[in-house]
């Protein structure tokens, strides 16, 4: 245990979380919003364009300008009320889910945006199951009530219906759109008025109400006395907010609210601060069993991101750390090296701006800079030995041949194809008697393998040619079976970089068929399922 005298009081101030929502609802207004409360910038983007201003916050890579899109995660930290706050942004794409599978891996709880227009949305179904998976608690966003939306109450029936959540709703909105009246805080029974005239670029006023004396303003009477109702309902219902239920996945505090109006934002900051867990043990497989916070120093490798900034052009391994006291030079063992490890360049990261850490504590993220031997679900330690589970990965469904096009630049085609390997980029796999010639890339999504090329081309000077694999599946056998297995129709055999053997296959028919030619080989299953 430590001696450190200051480490648990300040892990109860961490909460380190995800947003996940479908594209489109609001997690990068959200995420603005936080950091205005916060203080961290001073005007969010709403008085900018979206694409400006997500180059502002979040976005890196000259790609996702190019196509609009946000690929890498961003890990912020900002802090608000004496709370410390470590958002991990993940990327909303469906084709990078096992990007945001790595990331939730490093959260203790997330935050589901939803547009109150259209409810539940099919890539939110699919970010939920993860954060099931991960036994992750979340605290549910009801967003846009600046616009006409569903009814709220359907919104819940939608919630419990179809991802099995008990739904709490701590706020609730008193109508929606022009006749948005406020949001109810249910558990100070007080109306929140906010104040429109900063356009939510600024934090405005907020103007609190007993709901009793509250009035409607003008609020039309039919849509003041829904909402009315609609509360009253509530009441009776009489569901209330259970830490032990939610901190296992069964029920989700619901809070209202406009991202780009700032209705609600701060409800929701302070409510989700309260509700979230701070960092707590963490599982262990050597020895098995967790790893308190006070112990000794450690932390996992939750992703790798090269090329983050072209200023930099550097590697930057995330490390979550779980227990004792990150301090900067310090020394630490790499667990699966057995190697002492200096950790002499650890940097926090906010967007493109990289602070050099000092110290950090369990929940916090430090991005260790050109570390080059860590890869993802690598754990540092101090003290007595200790070795995180390692972060699943997932069974790829998409995969394309790769050829080189500049036969003179073979060293650094190599040597790219492998460090996109390493990061999680796309996984590479290998034909027998192929070596490096013409590999395959597999992934679970086609935007994994354009960012891919685009990655050979910009930082390894390699031109590749891509074309689709007819493949659609990949189980994993033995040596022995992959030679029985080679050649055989609609198959493939090859392995993949930490040396195991795979077969490809055209589709679940060509599997049925391996499988009754060879009722003896068991057509493992590979990762975890991709959550699609
Ligand atoms: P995402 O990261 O989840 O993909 O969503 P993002 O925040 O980028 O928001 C998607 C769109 O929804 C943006 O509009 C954004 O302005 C809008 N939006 C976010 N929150 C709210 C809200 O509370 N109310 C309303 N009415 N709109 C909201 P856009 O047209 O795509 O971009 P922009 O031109 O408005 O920047």
């Amino acid at each position: 245990m430590t001696t450190d005298p200051n480490l648990l009081r300040d892990v109860a101030t961490r909460r380190t979380f995800a947003i996940i929502s479908h594209p489109d609802a609001g997690k990068t207004t959200l995420t603005e919003k936080f950091l205005l409360y916060a203080g961290a910038v001073q005007e969010a983007g709403a008085v900018k364009s979206r694409r400006q201003a997500r180059a502002a916050t979040s976005d890196w890579m000259e790609l996702e300008r190019q196509r609009g899109i946000s690929i890498s995660s961003t890990v912020l930290h900002f802090t608000h009320a004496g709370w410390n706050f470590n958002l991990l942004d993940t990327p909303g794409h469906a084709d990078f889910s096992e990007d945001t599978y790595r990331t939730l891996c490093a959260a203790d709880a997330a935050v589901m945006v939803l547009d109150m227009a259209k409810g539940l949305e099919p890539q939110t179904l699919k970010l939920f199951k993860v954060c099931a998976e991960r036994g992750l608690p979340i605290v549910t966003f009801v967003n846009k009530c600046d616009r006409p939306g569903l009814p709220p109450l359907g919104l819940l029936d939608e919630i419990s219906e179809q991802i099995g959540l008990q739904p709490v709703p701590l706020t609730w909105p008193v109508a929606d759109g022009p006749a948005f009246a406020g949001i109810v805080d249910r558990r100070a029974g007080e109306l929140v008025r906010f104040d429109r005239s900063a356009h939510g670029a600024r934090v405005g006023a907020e103007e609190r109400v007993p709901l009793g004396s509250a009035d409607r303003g003008e609020c039309p009477p039919d849509r003041w006395n829904a909402a009315m109702e609609e509360l009253e309902l509530l009441d009776l219902d009489a569901v209330a907010l259970d830490a032990d239920a939610f901190l296992a996945g069964k029920q989700t505090p619901v809070f209202f609210g406009s991202a780009i109006a700032n209705f609600g934002v701060r409800l929701l900051l302070e409510g989700f601060a309260q509700l979230a867990p701070a960092p707590g043990p963490q599982i262990t497989i050597d020895p098995p069993g967790t790893r308190p916070i006070d112990a000794p120093f450690s932390g996992q490798v939750f992703k790798i991101q090269a090329n983050m900034d072209p200023r930099h052009r550097d590697r930057v391994a995330f490390l979550r750390v779980f227990s004792g006291r990150f301090e900067r030079g310090m020394s630490a063992v790499h667990a699966r090296s057995g190697r002492s490890y200096t950790l002499k360049y650890a940097h926090q990261l906010f967007a493109r701006d990289r602070i050099t850490v000092e110290q950090a504590v369990p929940g916090d993220i430090v991005g260790v800079v050109n570390a080059n031997e860590l890869l993802v679900g690598d754990t540092l330690y101090a003290g007595p030995k200790v070795v995180f589970p390692a972060i699943p990965t997932f069974a790829p469904e998409r995969f394309v041949t790769v050829r080189n096009r500049d036969t003179g630049r073979y060293k650094q085609f190599r040597s790219g194809i492998a460090r996109l390997d390493e990061e999680g980029v796309v996984h590479l796999l290998r034909r027998p008697d192929f070596g490096d010639q013409e590999p395959l890339f597999a992934g679970v999504g086609q935007l994994q393998f354009e960012v891919a090329a685009y990655r050979l081309a910009t930082e390894f000077g390699c031109q590749v040619m891509m074309s689709p694999a007819p493949w659609q599946l990949a189980r994993g056998v033995t040596a022995a079976e992959a030679a029985r297995l080679a050649g055989q129709r609609g198959t493939l055999v090859c392995c993949d970089t930490q040396g195991r053997w795979l077969v490809l296959l055209a589709s679940d028919y060509a599997l049925d068929w391996a499988m009754q030619d060879h009722p003896d080989i068991d057509f493992q299953l590979l990762g975890v399922s991709p959550a699609r």
